[in-house]
């Protein structure tokens, strides 16, 4: 006979803790029918017409009660909604050592790639017991990116980046589907992910082929398009200079601050005045909408997070200036996406090595970092 299932398998720790949530809800679900059903049945019986003749006595209402079955239900309710509300930050928020991996949605598949270069379709693999964290773009219409097992759902959104993350729980394969009509071969738009023993998983990664690590194509694409003519590394060019600019707050022109994430990235590549970096001036980068895919965006991105082994400073024009080593020395923090971003294979998270990058900053180093190696160590 068939196993039967109420709910499909759990293999990650978020699809626990919904679990946990879900059977909170019928539970309390289930009792409050019970009790309101069995409240009709027992009055109706009770107060029921008894002959023909009998007249009601008149019932005045009662405050005590009308607010003690008001309040009850609200604080029980209000429970469904922290409980929720805590699940959703908790998923919402990656933690800083999660393992970067990027899917690319595109009629009808699920392109995958791997910081070290690795790619594929239709699966996706990932090591158990380890946070793993999604960077999803799409090239034409809305999927959703949909894994029952880990009870994880994601729209992935043409125009911008939408991130989940989760952590394995159990070897195995799962189910991966597309949640979201996006035209005809939509119902076929699934593939697996196959979650492995971490000793499997670096070996699996370490021999997936792949043409160099995603910052190597990336450093590529930059030469290719031209980019390197105007952001130097080693003087101040006509674009600001991206050495460890990724992860830092980016002074702007008109007096506003970001952080350079993944989405400051994109946008200046397609839409360059967006943002104007402050000291430099608008028009001088043309937009290269409809010149490079999402997947050269990403691999674009991995190359400039290359550029950078530290976090947190602040960037500004005056970056090669003597005092810029110094000057950012101050606030290098390690926002923790680990090694993984600038040394392709290798899965441990280390600490931020200041010294390392105010030599980088001082000495002006040719476009090619020894960071965007494959695997390399420094
Ligand atoms: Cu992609 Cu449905």
């Amino acid at each position: 006979m068939p196993e039967f299932h109420l709910l499909p398998e759990a293999a990650s720790v978020s699809a626990t803790q919904y679990d946990y949530l879900w059977w909170y809800l019928v539970a309390v679900s289930i009792i409050m029918t019970a009790v309101i059903f069995a409240g009709v049945f027992f009055f109706a019986i009770k107060y029921r017409r008894r002959s023909e003749t009998e007249i009601p006595k008149p019932i005045e209402g009662s405050r005590f009660l009308e607010i003690t079955w008001s309040v009850i239900p609200f604080l029980v309710m209000l429970t469904f909604f922290f409980w929720g509300a805590a699940l959703y930050f908790r998923n919402q928020n990656p933690p800083a050592d999660a393992m970067n991996i990027y899917v690319v949605a595109k009629q009808w598949m699920w392109k995958v790639q791997y910081p070290n270069g690795v790619r594929e379709i239709n699966e996706l693999h990932v090591p158990v017991g380890r946070a793993v964290r999604l960077t999803m773009a799409s090239e034409d219409v809305i999927h959703s990116f949909f894994v029952p097992a880990f009870r994880l759902k994601r729209d992935v959104v043409p125009g911008r980046y939408n991130d989940m993350w989760f952590t394995a729980t159990k070897p195995g394969r799962y189910h991966l589907f597309c949640a979201e009509y996006c035209g005809t071969e939509h119902s076929g738009m699934i593939g697996w992910v196959t979650v492995m023993l971490p000793k499997d998983f670096e070996n699996w990664l370490a021999h997936g082929g792949g043409e160099g690590s995603m910052a190597s194509q990336g450093q590529k694409i930059f030469q290719q398009m031209g980019c390197s003519t105007c952001h130097l590394f080693d003087e101040q060019g006509r674009c600001p200079n991206l050495k460890g600019m990724y992860g830092s707050r980016v002074l702007l022109s008109d007096g506003r601050t970001v952080v350079a994430d993944e989405a400051y990235v994109r946008e200046s590549i397609l839409n360059p005045n967006a943002k104007i970096v402050a000291g430099f001036q608008k028009d001088v980068m043309p937009t290269f909408q409809g010149l490079v895919s999402e997947e050269d965006i990403l691999e674009l991105t991995e190359y400039i997070k290359s550029l950078s082994e530290t976090r947190g400073g602040m960037f500004t024009s005056d970056q090669t200036g003597p005092t810029a080593g110094g000057g950012r020395g101050g606030s290098i923090g390690n926002a923790g996406q680990g090694s993984l971003d600038t040394h392709g294979t290798s899965m441990t998270n280390q600490p931020s090595r200041p010294e390392a990058n105010a030599q980088a900053q001082s000495v002006g180093q040719p476009a090619a970092p020894k960071a965007a190696a494959p695997g390399g160590k420094q």
